[in-house]
């Protein structure tokens, strides 16, 4: 059966059917792939039984690799999986589910909230592709929201005003909102903010899009609770049902998302219960912005 790209729910996400992504694939099928997230920005792929080994190498097929070095709270003794993947998993090294009070745990409780991923880098990331190797008996929804339609669905008088605005963001900013403030002076260190343009332009498609994400908590130049009323005013806006797309995982599933087009969230699910979900994840072409020097 040949590669197809079936629209699903909102115009963005969309299931690919007859490939198998644990082989390699020729070119055509690689430019397929990349034809198909210009247009949706989110790809399903269901029945996908990968090795670590195999979700690497397709995904170096598509890019260069972003490394998961610091992004979490995990120590670099505690890793369960090599750095070349992201482990949002709730599962420490051992494979057991975090306690409900680990500190690991709390922290990775912001992916609950819209975001971008690796937004709190200077070069934040391009593509996401996360596996399903074992769910929560309930819960546990990734949803996706299209920033590409929210921007065109602003009035032009907001998009004029939000067009040449710079955002801080970290980690900490998104912590922030649940609570979570108790960083080390390393960790402070480490998650300290980085820049990233609010209004951004598909390299490929030419669509321009919302850069938000709950890692952004303050604009240069912008007295902060002006700031922060505005980020939620237009994230509230970006993520009315309309634009969300909301995926119930089954084992096997690896939906793979365009972090540049897209926010997205985690959905709760019983905290001890395992939810083994391995992201590995493209890294970006370069700063949206200039940084300032570190
Ligand atoms: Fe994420």
């Amino acid at each position: 059966m040949p590669m197809s790209i079936r629209q699903v729910g909102p115009c963005f996400a969309a299931e690919v059917d007859g490939i198998d992504l644990t082989q390699p694939l020729p070119a055509q099928d690689i430019a397929a792939i990349h034809a198909g997230m210009d247009r949706f920005a989110v790809l399903i792929f269901h029945d996908q039984n990968f090795s670590d080994e195999q979700q690497l190498a397709f995904t170096q097929s598509l890019g260069s690799i972003e490394l998961a070095i610091g992004t979490s709270l995990r120590r670099p003794d505690e890793y369960r999986l090599p750095p070349t993947f992201a482990d949002v998993s709730n599962l420490d090294r051992d494979h057991k589910p975090f306690g409900r009070d680990d500190r690991r745990r709390l922290f990775a409780i912001g992916n609950r909230l819209w975001h971008s991923d690796s937004s709190f880098k200077a070069v934040p990331a391009k593509y996401s592709l996360l596996h399903a190797r074992s769910i929560p008996s309930k819960g546990g929804n990734t949803e996706f929201a299209d920033m590409r339609a929210a921007y065109d669905a602003l009035d032009q008088e907001t998009k004029d005003l939000i067009e040449p605005l710079i955002c801080q963001h970290s980690q900490m900013f998104s912590r922030a909102k649940l609570g979570f403030g108790d960083f080390t002076a390393e960790e402070r260190e480490r998650f300290k903010p980085v820049l990233q343009r609010l209004v951004r332009v598909h390299p490929s498609s030419g669509r321009k899009s919302l850069y938000l994400s709950s890692h952004a908590g303050s604009i240069v130049g912008w007295p902060e609770p002006e700031a922060k009323a505005l980020l939620l005013d237009l994230t509230e806006a970006a993520t009315q049902r309309e634009f969300v797309y909301s995926h119930k995982w089954r084992v096997g599933d690896l939906v793979m998302w365009d972090n540049r087009a897209t926010m997205h969230r985690a959905r709760p699910f019983p905290h001890d219960e395992p939810r083994d979900v391995r992201r590995t994840t493209l890294m970006g072409d370069g700063p949206t912005v200039a940084q300032q020097a570190t």
